[in-house]
């Protein structure tokens, strides 16, 4: 399917952010879900097609986008200006289960993995019955990402960089670890998104305090759909798609592929 493109916006040196107009995503998608996008060229090339996760979506129809470029697919997305369309398949994929108790939720992204999380944040903060922590790092100030919009959701946000030039200096791991430690509460559930040392490291710290661990993983990506298993895992369930079983995981369910 095809959109229009509300906005598209530079928002640092790698980071892009955009909009486009599709009410009937906008009423199904769920956070932890994701798009295949394609850009619209002179090439067919089934290469062009890019997981790019969910990162907002608004009460007025438009869905919100926001990728870093890193290589030729994100580069000619860069190239979309406000007024044309984009090609879009989705929302695909397993996202985070939402609990409908109070609980005390634990949120931990690293770098790109940031924007399906404030999607998230969005959806439990709307609950209004949850105490809510974010716990957001990247390596150098300028990969933060999302910040003032996190702190619209709740008071509990932390920043941790790896370079000190924001927020706590070290891994974002260490200060949820820290917090953790010094609350000992109770009654918790984890999400977590980012890189696979980073969602290894969350899910040995987290599996001393609560069972419920859900980690979005991330794996090359041909079709999407689960039809070519170009992105098949091991799991306590045997192979698994991250596209469509995925990519949100129970962790206990996915230790050998964390542990590769
Ligand atoms: Fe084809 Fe997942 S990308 S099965």
């Amino acid at each position: 399917m095809q959109y229009k493109i509300i906005s598209h916006d530079q928002i640092s040196p790698a980071y892009y952010h955009l909009s486009f107009y599709a009410p009937s995503l906008v009423e199904t998608a769920k956070p932890g879900q994701f798009l295949m996008i394609r850009v619209l060229s002179d090439s067919f090339d089934p290469l062009l097609r890019r997981p790019i996760s969910i990162m907002n979506v608004t009460p007025d129809g438009s869905l919100e986008i926001l990728y870093k470029t890193v290589g030729k697919g994100t580069y000619l997305l860069t190239r979309l200006m406000s007024g044309m369309n984009i090609d879009v398949l989705g929302p695909l994929g397993t996202g985070f289960a939402i609990p409908n108790e109070p609980k005390n939720v634990f949120i931990v992204g690293g770098g790109i993995g940031i924007p399906p999380l404030y999607f998230l944040t969005r959806r439990l903060a709307s609950n209004n019955i949850h105490d809510i922590f974010v716990f957001n790092g990247a390596r150098s100030k300028g990969d933060l990402l999302l910040v003032d919009r996190f702190k619209t959701l709740t008071p509990h946000i932390f920043l941790a960089t790896e370079d000190g030039s924001a927020g706590v200096k070290g891994l974002v791991t260490d200060t949820f670890e820290q917090v953790l430690r010094e609350r000992s509460q109770t009654n918790i559930v984890v999400y977590a998104c980012g890189p696979k040392s980073m969602l290894k490291s969350c899910a040995s710290i987290a599996l001393k305090y609560t069972g419920d661990i859900q980690l979005s993983l991330e794996n090359q990506m041909g079709c999407g759909i689960g039809a070519c298993f170009g992105c098949s895992i091991d799991t306590t369930m045997g192979l698994k798609c991250i596209c469509k079983d995925g990519p949100v995981f129970q962790a206990d369910t996915v230790t050998n592929w964390l542990s590769t």
